[in-house]
């Protein structure tokens, strides 16, 4: 018999709560336990311990399908963001459903280059502070594209690219001076960030950049920020970049890149849902609208959108605890393990992984982790049904910004992370040990 499927309301299908049935003929449901695809999560917790990090590889490759189906009416390359989400096994599934690859390092060149050695011709190389190894390894990667962010970084990619007798195909990304409308340490498009070149002054270096031998304009980039949910500041930045794109080709640059970065954020907190197709068919409508007639190639830098509602951080709580009227689950997770609530005053969701059918009222609790700071938390003054001492919880869209943000605050060892796809479950990063963690240090004895 195929057991009865709750699909949480308002959430993502990545993971969704299977009905428990007992007694004859399975009549009496004694609760719910949460899946990922058809996977427990209490049967990850038990194989690989927790903290654990759970993906979904099926929501991760339909809602990258869903973003490739929206812009599918312009030529366009979906260059998945690598610093949302850098794991290999991640990365190797993107690279074979086609996908391009928005890198910010020398090291996640590597990451892109280890999963497929060919996939360097669709990486576009971004960031304010590429080292001049760094570049000379996307020149001989043969990179579809250089993000400059400076003037000073333009002559620097010149040397490089005379040094190894290679152009470097280029864009200047913009700064257009549009507010995003998302916390401030992640909002870049305004003129006191320290991204790109005012927009004002573009044209100029653009014109200089052309008589260099060795760099190739192609075209113009921007990114305003991250988690930004409406999509009328996308849409200025593109107006903005379109009319500099018109006043180019005036000029005699061909441009046939557009590259409008990443940016669309994700619903975590329990809204009213709008389906992912209709966010991104609302995304690309506001994208596309001001590059009509203009013949440019489109590049996408999403990387929350993709992989954020997809992965899910388990944990299992360690004790409860009361000081005075407060309550307190003390989970096996912390901040060094999903910094987003920490950092940025984050909210993410946190559900149980087991929820009981005889319903006791929800309880307000604090739910922290074992590090020595008061901002080690994942959830303040939170209703949750009453969890005991190891209960597992699972805090939700953590697919994004979580595993690449981890550190050994504490010395404590960093998680393990787990693909799931449909019925299977793969490893896809064990869990350090103690020996990993040293192998660097040494003890001058
Ligand atoms: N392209 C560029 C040039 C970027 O700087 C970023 C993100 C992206 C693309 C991808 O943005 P997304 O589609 O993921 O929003 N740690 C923060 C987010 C930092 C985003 C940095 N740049 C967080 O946890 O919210």
């Amino acid at each position: 018999m195929k057991p009865t499927v709750d699909r949480s309301p308002g959430r993502p299908p990545a993971f969704s709560y299977r009905e428990i049935r007992k007694g004859l003929l399975r009549r009496r449901s004694v609760g719910s336990t949460l899946e990922c695809d058809d996977i427990s999560l209490e049967r990850l917790a038990e194989r690989f311990g927790t903290p654990l990090y759970v993906y979904s590889a099926s929501t991760i490759r339909e809602r990258m399908r869903t973003f490739q189906h929206a812009f599918r009416k312009v030529p366009h390359t979906v260059c998945y963001s690598v610093k949302a989400n850098s794991s290999l096994g991640i990365l190797r599934m993107l690279a074979g459903i086609g996908c391009g690859f928005d890198v910010v390092s020398g090291g996640e060149l590597e990451r892109v280059l280890r999963v497929d050695r060919r996939a360097g011709k669709k990486v576009v190389f971004s960031g304010v502070g590429k080292t001049a190894e760094e570049m000379q390894a996307a020149l001989q990667a043969g990179v579809l594209l250089f993000n400059v962010e400076s003037e000073a970084e333009l002559w620097r990619l010149a040397e490089c690219a005379a040094r190894t007798r290679e152009r470097a195909r280029i864009a200047l990304r913009v700064n257009p001076d549009v507010p995003a409308n998302t916390h401030p340490y992640i909002s870049t498009g305004l003129h006191q960030h320290k991204f790109g070149i005012p927009i004002g002054e573009a044209r100029k270096l653009y014109a200089r950049a052309s008589g260099t031998k060795y760099l190739r304009v192609e075209g113009v980039s921007v990114h305003i920020g991250s988690q930004i949910t409406d999509v009328q500041p996308f849409a200025l930045a593109m107006e903005r970049v379109a009319d500099l794109v018109r006043v180019l080709h005036g000029d005699g640059h061909r441009i046939q890149y557009v590259d409008a970065g990443g940016g669309l954020g994700i619903a975590y907190e329990d809204q009213e849902e709008v389906g992912f197709g209709e966010q991104v068919a609302d995304y690309a409508a506001a994208l596309l609208r001001p590059l009509r007639g203009l013949k440019v190639h489109l590049l996408l830098e999403p990387g929350r959108a993709i992989v954020g509602p997809a992965g899910a951080l388990l944990t299992r709580v360690l004790y409860r605890k009361t000081n005075g009227p407060k309550k307190f689950l003390v989970v096996d997770a912390a901040m060094n393990d999903l910094v987003r609530p920490s950092l940025y005053a984050a909210y993410h969701e946190i559900i149980p992984v087991r929820l009981d059918a005889k319903s006791a009222p929800p309880e307000t609790v604090d739910i922290v982790g074992p590090i020595c700071e008061t901002g080690d938390f994942f959830a303040r003054g939170r209703e949750l049904p009453v969890t005991d001492e190891g209960d597992l919880l699972a805090i939700l869209d953590a697919g994004a910004y979580g595993m690449v943000l981890t550190s050994n605050y504490n010395t404590r060892l960093r998680p393990a992370e787990v693909l799931v796809d449909g019925r299977s479950a793969k490893l896809i990063r064990r869990r350090e040990t103690m020996d990993d963690l040293l192998r660097t240090e040494s003890q001058l004895r």
